[in-house]
């Protein structure tokens, strides 16, 4: 929670159909460097779909992604350079199942940041250790528990020095014991003043590291503020029912 004043995305008026579906109706969203964003909201509601675009992964049907103020959508602006800026931890970990943790960690870095072998190691070393994931080094994906895996998509994805790194339920595919690890490594990294947009169902999270929520239902952002607007004194009907599904947890 280092939020500075400075807008480093914005969303105006997305909107996102496939076929005739319309998905994404009206997302607009302002995110400041250093600040965890998080999005809430039923199933369905659009929030892998707003990931996806922040990241290209889909194409907007219309509206504007401003990354640094500049238009990324506009046929003239250099997507690779944004690509690589906007880093994504899904959530299945999607790791590269025929390499060791060590190469997961260092093939994007040489490919893309064309960094070379030594310092592309020693860089995801590094990361490596700050998930705690160090002495796996030599493990394959498959010889790690989920959790463990999940730790080594993040340090993967932060050895690409993001800009802004998207998390789409990193810990919705892990068994229950697993969940807290993966959290408490995104808690460590929301404190190291990296900006994260991050959708989840884990509300305790949610509550404890954001300094805004997106509530995302039927396309639109039905309501949004900080953890006690949002948590506390919800305006919204569709935010208080959606929010009471979780208050036995
Ligand atoms: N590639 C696609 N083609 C067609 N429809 C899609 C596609 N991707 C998503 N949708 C539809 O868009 C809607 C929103 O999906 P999205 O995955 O963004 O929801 P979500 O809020 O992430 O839900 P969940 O909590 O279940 O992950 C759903 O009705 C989904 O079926
Ligand atoms: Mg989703």
């Amino acid at each position: 929670m280092t939020a500075t004043n400075e807008t480093i995305l914005s969303l105006k008026h997305l909107q996102k159909s496939f076929g005739e579906h319309q998905v994404l109706r009206d997302i607009s969203l302002d995110i400041k460097r250093g600040e965890i964003a998080t999005i809430i909201g039923p199933s369905g509601g659009g929030k892998s779909t707003t990931l996806r675009c922040i990241n290209l992964l889909e194409e907007p049907t219309s509206g504007e992604i401003a990354f640094h103020g500049e238009n990324v959508l506009a046929s003239s602006y250099n997507r690779n350079i944004y690509r690589a800026k906007v880093g994504m931890v899904f959530q299945q970990f999607d790791l590269f199942e025929n390499k060791n943790v060590l190469a997961n960690c260092m093939v994007g870095q040489e490919l893309v940041l064309k960094r070379s072998k030594e310092e592309a190691r020693k860089i995801a070393f590094k990361n490596l250790e700050k998930v705690g994931m160090a002495e796996y080094i030599n493990a394959r994906p498959n010889q790690l528990s989920g959790g463990q895996q999940q730790r080594v998509a993040i340090a993967r994805a932060i050895s690409m020095d993001p800009e802004i790194l998207l998390f789409d339920e990193p810990t919705s595919a892990l068994d229950p014991e697993m969940v807290g690890e993966v959290l408490s490594v995104m808690q460590n990294l929301a404190n190291t003043g990296l900006t994260m947009i991050i959708v989840t169902h884990e509300m305790a999270f949610a509550r404890d590291v954001s300094d805004q929520i997106f509530f995302i239902s039927d396309g639109i952002i039905a309501e949004q503020g900080n953890p006690d607007q949002l948590f506390n004194h919800p305006q919204n009907e569709k935010t208080t029912k959606f929010l009471s599904n979780f208050q036995n947890n």
